[in-house]
């Protein structure tokens, strides 16, 4: 089976994800250091060099690949994977995958993604914690409707990453 992650940037999909993969003994692939590996360039140096829309048709073509995996996969996705073109529908079709949504309030990314927005392109240039809380809540507000999508939901606020991995484990 593969287990997809999804949620937006800072939700922990990465963290989780490599939980999840040593509980269950199974493999990893995070697709953000799936295109690095590829396309031999941090996103940040995608995006710069090429452009958000290079860097969307690579996302979209390596998820089209990975979802034709057949052994057991841990997938986590970028933030913005399920919103573009027919990624989510790629998702909910292929065969044998759950998807999951890992659900974070605007505060708890916020308070998060201050510390580690560099690496991050879309949020790389907000200056201060109330700038990025807003920017947050309008992209999230677009987002929410594409990750509610995914077959579960669970919200990580005031949670450990070992009880988020427990909560997904009971889902499947
Ligand atoms: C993005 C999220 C990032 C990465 C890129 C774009 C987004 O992944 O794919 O910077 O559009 O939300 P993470 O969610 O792993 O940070």
């Amino acid at each position: 089976m593969i287990i997809v992650l999804i949620g937006y940037m800072g939700s922990g999909k990465s963290s989780i994800g490599k939980k999840l993969s040593r509980k269950l003994r199974c493999n990893l692939i995070d697709l953000d250091d799936f295109i690095v590996e590829k396309e031999k360039a941090s996103v940040k140096e995608i995006f710069d060099a090429k452009g958000e829309i290079y860097f969307r048709k690579k996302e979209e073509e390596y998820l089209k690949e990975l979802l034709t995996l057949q052994e057991d996969t841990i997938l986590s996705l970028g933030g913005g994977t399920p919103c573009f073109g027919d990624n989510m529908q790629y998702v909910l079709e292929a065969k044998n995958t759950k998807s999951i949504y890992l659900k974070s309030s605007v505060k708890s990314l916020a308070d998060k993604l201050i510390l580690k927005k560099s690496k991050r392109p879309l949020i790389a240039n907000i200056q201060t914690k109330e700038a990025l809380a807003e920017f947050i809540g309008k992209h999230l507000f677009e987002r929410s409707p594409y990750y509610s999508k995914a077959a579960h939901q669970v919200v990580t606020d005031h949670k450990t990453k070992k009880e988020v991995v427990l909560e997904i484990l009971s889902l499947l």
